[in-house]
């Protein structure tokens, strides 16, 4: 679903961003965009499909699913610097994915690892133009299961734009899959994982990040326009107080909209700060993945 117009939109956002990020000597970016344009009509379909299955939804108790979890190790040798990351690192990242999750409705059991040598997709799959080839051929060549499965690939993002920018990872939104069910799941930076090398980004919430995007979310900051604005709903949750821009580091406090009500949400999984600032989502998150995951997952 992301347009080619959608891409290049993103890619002169994340060039901004990317030199916002470089003078203050920190970097994270992931790479989920989406227009205000596309927003506007997926969210138009949802707020359909949504009151159609709220009937039959509402009638039932929120219960446990179990979310088949295919791990794909995409790596350019079989040493660690070369993205072979070991089984124990990816039991771990199992780990602190589920704790994130723990609240909400879902949980991950891993049911296979792949390994594949590639060095074109280890260090060009990413979702920028010169990164899509790549992504498209390495995704329709390892991808598992259907809509209910989530589908893991660790890469090394070393190459071309996503090099350049040190991208960190990129999600698909559950409405998504019905147009592209291919290219459905979840792409992060090997070294990501807890033990990897990114310091600070090697607590393993940059996954939990990127599957929040998987299971509906939006970034918590503003980013239909990076000089910022104050629109309180461009995530489309209540409780996630507007942000004008994404947070840097783990600051004790940040308040980007200060005429409008609340802190920003520093500590939720679905900004940009450090990984080790990052412990939340808020109930309206779990209650929009539910109902996203409901309508386009069918779980
Ligand atoms: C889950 O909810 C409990 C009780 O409200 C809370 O203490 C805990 O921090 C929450 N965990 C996460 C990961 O949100
Ligand atoms: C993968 O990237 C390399 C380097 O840019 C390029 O030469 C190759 O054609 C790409 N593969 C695909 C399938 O697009
Ligand atoms: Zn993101």
């Amino acid at each position: 679903m992301v347009a080619l117009s959608a891409l290049v939109l993103a890619l002169s956002a994340v060039s901004a961003l990317g030199s916002q990020m470089a003078s203050r000597g920190l970097t994270r970016v992931c790479g989920t965009e989406i227009s205000t344009a596309e927003k506007d009509a997926v969210e138009a379909d949802f707020a359909a499909r949504r009151t159609e299955l709220k009937l039959a939804a509402d009638a039932q108790k929120p219960k446990r699913v179990t979310i088949p979890t295919y791990v794909h190790v995409v790596r350019s040798s079989r040493k660690l610097s070369g993205g072979n990351v070991p089984d124990s690192q990816i039991a771990d990242q199992m780990r602190v994915l589920n704790a994130a999750f723990a609240n909400t409705s879902y949980s991950f059991k891993l049911v296979e690892t792949t390994r594949t040598t590639n060095k074109n997709w280890f260090e060009y799959a990413s979702n920028y133009e010169d990164g899509i080839g790549n992504q498209t051929e390495m995704k329709t060549a390892l991808r598992r299961g259907d809509a209910k499965a989530l589908n893991v690939y660790t890469v090394g993002f070393r190459e071309g734009t996503a090099g350049l920018y040190g991208l960190l990872g990129y999600g698909t939104f559950p409405f998504d899959y019905e147009d592209a069910p291919k290219n459905d799941g979840v792409v992060i930076l090997y070294s990501t994982v807890p033990g990897g090398t990114t310091d600070p980004y090697n607590f393993g919430t940059n996954l939990v990040h990127e599957v929040g995007h998987w299971t509906g979310l939006y970034h918590v900051f503003n980013e239909g326009d990076l000089s910022g604005t104050c629109d309180g709903s461009s995530d489309l949750v209540d409780d996630t107080p507007a942000q004008r821009y994404p947070t840097f580091g783990c600051p004790e406090r940040q308040d980007s909209c200060p005429d409008l009500p609340g802190d920003d949400a520093i500590h939720n999984y679905m900004d940009y700060s450090t990984e080790d600032c990052q412990n939340n989502f808020t109930p309206g998150q779990r209650e929009r993945m539910h109902a996203q995951m409901g309508v386009y997952r069918g779980i």
